[in-house]
């Protein structure tokens, strides 16, 4: 794999190329409830007992009252973000913080701690660019319906209005809702993330108001920050099968519908991607004259996040109506220690995909990563495997410039290990190893790696 990209350099994406790292609030922060925070569905879902007996909610039995204590912590981490050499690092804000009842009381100590993450970043010439929802939902919120309820709309657009007024006269690049597919499939379908809901109907519910809720939020960062750019993220699971009858190009077609356009389209004014998914039909329930134009939104740019692609097989999901079976495939590709598989060509196809609707000027590549169970020897983390992942990403990502998608900014998943929901602590995938014991930062390799290649290798050690 290494091959592949030992010619690549930084000068070949261009000087209009933002290079980041991200993390979002509830994995990182810790602080769970100090300085007048209020619980978010991940507390409430952390803390709380699986409805399966013998079975944790949270892998390890872990939650994410500490993390990686980026609350007390944001200064050094961001000096490592420095030294390492990218130019931007991606947050999100934990609407809780912000409004402990998701509505109505400001917590002015919460809004000050986002306010002090800004001017550390600034301060040390790397540019902040916030996610306004990261999934951590205010539980308050949750108990008057959540996102399966309309009414989100106007306790959204409160809480957008909130954050822009404090933040708009710095922040640059705004980011409304973060991988919207993830966490209505996994919290209000799957039930394996929080709030732990299995509702096909409450699923479709969460969907169309989290769609109309993108509008909302960019219309509310606008009246604050008109100059700047806003967007939102989206995960893309290119689909794959193992043939290609007509069985399996439904199949595909089916999982294309609900993993991947089913958050893009409505936003582009393309409608529902009903035809592939006719249970996406039901959707129908909660749409409401005028959504149509409503939910459309002109973005300045999208996030595309990408991790593997999905095996899906000619046959019923027996979980999930409407949905294809999945699976994986380890005899063909290597697996990650999500159990997800590296095929890099898939963030080719991922762009390729997005920038074929010709509705965004410009696409950033958000996240990209991959946990291995990386081992601290010492001061050293030898993460080889890690480093070819990023290299052969990274040449697949110049690979869709060259075939002229408009790429302008690439995000590493993450700048530090850190708490992966429903998996706890134990995948690891930072550029920077976490000892939470002791919350000592260690530079992987590969974060070495990246400093060389962003030519930083000479910037003073900060942090370690
Ligand atoms: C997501 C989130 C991140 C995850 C990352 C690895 O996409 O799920 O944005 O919070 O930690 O993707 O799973």
């Amino acid at each position: 794999m290494a091959t592949m990209t030992d010619d690549l350099a930084r000068a070949d994406f261009g000087d209009d190329f933002t290079w980041g790292v991200a993390h979002a609030a509830y994995q990182v922060e810790g602080a769970w409830n100090r300085d007048g925070k209020g619980p978010s569905i991940w507390d409430t879902f952390a803390h709380g007992r699986s409805r399966v007996p013998g079975r944790r909610r949270i892998r390890d039995g872990s939650d994410g009252d500490v993390a990686c204590d980026f609350y007390h912590r944001y200064e050094s981490d961001t000096d490592l973000v420095r030294e390492l050499g990218f130019d931007a690092q991606r947050f999100s804000i934990s609407w809780p913080r912000v409004l402990p009842n998701g509505t109505g009381r400001v917590n002015h100590a919460g809004l000050d701690f986002y306010d002090r993450v800004v001017d550390a970043c600034l301060e040390r010439g790397v540019e902040p660019w916030v996610t306004l929802y990261h999934w951590d939902l205010p539980e308050d919120l949750h108990r008057r319906g959540g996102w399966t309820d309309r009414s989100v709309l106007g306790w959204f657009e409160e809480y957008v209005d909130v954050v822009a007024a404090r933040l708009g006269d710095r922040v640059r690049h705004w980011m409304v809702v973060n991988e919207p597919a993830s966490f209505t499939l996994a919290g209000y379908l799957a039930g394996h993330h929080a709030p732990g809901v299995r509702s096909p109907l409450k699923f479709l519910a969460a969907v169309h108001h989290v769609n109309l809720c993108q509008a909302v939020g960019a219309r509310a960062i606008r009246a604050h920050a008109p100059d700047a750019a806003v967007g939102t993220t989206h995960v893309i699971t290119p689909p794959r099968t193992t043939g290609d009858g007509p069985r399996h190009q439904r199949a595909a077609r089916a999982l294309d519908a609900v993993a991947n356009r089913l958050f893009l389209e409505p936003n582009f004014g393309l409608g529902y991607p009903v035809d592939d998914a006719p249970f996406l039909r039901l959707v129908d329930r909660f749409r409401r004259d005028g959504d149509d134009r409503a939910v459309e939104v002109e973005w300045d740019f999208l996030g595309v996040q990408y991790y593997t692609r999905a095996l899906v097989h000619p046959f019923p999901n027996p979980l999930f109506p409407g949905l294809p079976a999945m699976s994986k495939d380890h005899r063909t590709y290597d697996l990650t220690a999500m159990g997800w598989e590296v095929q890099p060509d898939g963030i080719h196809q991922a762009l390729t995909q997005v920038h074929a609707y010709g509705k965004v000027p410009r696409l950033h590549v958000t996240e990209n990563g991959a946990a291995f169970p990386d081992r601290l020897e010492g001061d050293r983390v030898r993460d080889p495997r890690r480093t070819d992942f990023y290299r052969a990403h990274l040449a697949e990502v110049r690979r869709a410039q060259r075939d002229g998608v408009p790429v302008h900014g690439y995000f590493c998943w993450s700048l530090m290990d850190n708490f992966e929901w429903a998996e706890g602590y134990v995948p690891r995938f930072g550029l920077v190893y976490v000892d939470y014991a002791t919350q000592r930062r260690v530079v992987k390799d590969s974060g070495r790696w990246f400093q060389a290649f962003l030519g930083a290798g000479d910037r003073a050690t900060a942090g370690s």
